[in-house]
């Protein structure tokens, strides 16, 4: 009863941390079963019973940041560094739409690609094939950012990771929370489609930071949310560290889902990717993206965010019967923004 009202209460009202601290520990099955399909009903509800498909191209693993926990951080120096050429993007952007996707994802690490480059890139993009560009290449400077929207670019996607401050900086030895702030209010301002999102089960991360953290998402109705388990990788300084407790991550999606109702949230591939593909359960407790990979086999080998990265070849076959296994359907559109007010 006591989780009946508390769900009641950050359904009506903006999220008390109380509510979602006692949501987010939920762990019985059966209140579990009823919180997560309280989320697919919200979702239903406001983004409709579909799932969107984005086509995920790793770009670059090049990277000059050095997040703690990526295996990517410019510390690694076993990780194996490549940037694709410009026809082998063209190349995975053109079998994404073929098969028809409408959104391609340009990911790589942050890393010294020239705004220049990639506006070309993007423009090329755009005008050969009717997708909507979603760019999530790390925090770059304004200028940067306006380039690539004049040049087509659509959707933007960087994670907060962490809204806490100390966190943050446990994390990221040099780069600050408010930078990340910032990047994120210019995108906005830029007239980008935002998406953001974090890791759960982050070492020095709890129920009560969370907790904040989805306090953040309903304060700023992002456009798009991904939020993943944190998977330890052993060439890092946190390879020791526990990973991400699989229920919390669940809890932790439907609880976003509910109190912002709007946004496309992946069922990440970190979720795919523990010991097993737990991805459908992402769905069942609120998700309605995937986001298959569609980098060159030759390069996917060396996108190593974390361990035992899921990043098979899926193709509309066994998508559409992941979407059927939970009542849902593909939609193949572009599957833009639902914020209300988004043109
Ligand atoms: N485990 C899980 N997710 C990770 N990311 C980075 N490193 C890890 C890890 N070890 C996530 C971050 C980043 C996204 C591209 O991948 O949230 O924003």
């Amino acid at each position: 009863a006591g989780i009946r009202d508390a769900l009641d209460r950050i359904r009506e009202d903006f999220p008390a941390r109380e509510d979602l601290k006692i949501l987010l520990s939920l762990c019985d099955p059966d209140e579990m079963g009823y919180l997560h399909a309280t989320a697919c009903i919200v979702r239903n509800t406001y983004c409709q019973e579909r799932i969107a498909l984005r086509a995920l191209v790793e770009i670059s693993s090049v990277c000059k940041n050095s997040c703690r926990y990526c295996g990517l951080n410019r510390y690694n120096r076993e990780a194996s560094r490549y940037t694709m050429r410009d026809d082998e993007v063209m190349q995975s952007v053109r079998l994404a739409a073929k098969q028809g996707f409408r959104t391609v994802v340009l990911q790589s690490g942050e890393n010294g690609c020239s705004s220049q480059a990639i506006a070309q890139l993007i423009s090329q993009i755009k005008q050969e094939f009717p997708v909507a560009v979603t760019l999530s290449l790390g925090e770059r400077p304004w200028e940067d950012y306006l380039a690539w929207k004049q040049a087509g670019a659509d959707r933007y996607l960087l994670r907060i990771e962490s809204t806490d401050d100390e966190l943050y900086r446990s994390l990221h030895t040099d780069r600050a929370l408010s930078s990340r702030m910032e990047c994120l209010e210019q995108l906005e301002t830029l007239g980008y489609q935002v998406g953001s999102g974090i890791m759960v089960g982050l070492p020095g991360q709890s129920i009560s930071t969370i907790a904040r953290d989805i306090q953040f998402f309903a304060e700023k109705q992002f456009a798009m949310i991904g939020i993943g388990p944190f998977i330890p990788h052993p060439q890092t300084p946190l390879a020791k560290a526990k990973r991400g407790d699989l229920n919390l991550t669940l809890n932790t999606i439907a609880l976003t889902r509910i109190v912002t109702k709007y946004p496309w949230m992946p069922a990440t591939t970190a979720l795919g990717s523990l010991q097993r593909d737990y991805r459908k359960e992402g769905l069942q407790a609120g998700a309605n993206v995937i986001m298959p990979n569609f980098t060159p086999q030759c390069y996917k080998n060396q996108y190593v965010i974390y361990p035992n990265k899921q990043s098979k070849t899926e193709n509309k076959k066994s998508l559409e019967q992941l979407a059927r296994r939970v009542g849902l359907s593909i939609d193949y559109g572009r599957c833009d923004s639902l914020l209300p007010g988004w043109a």
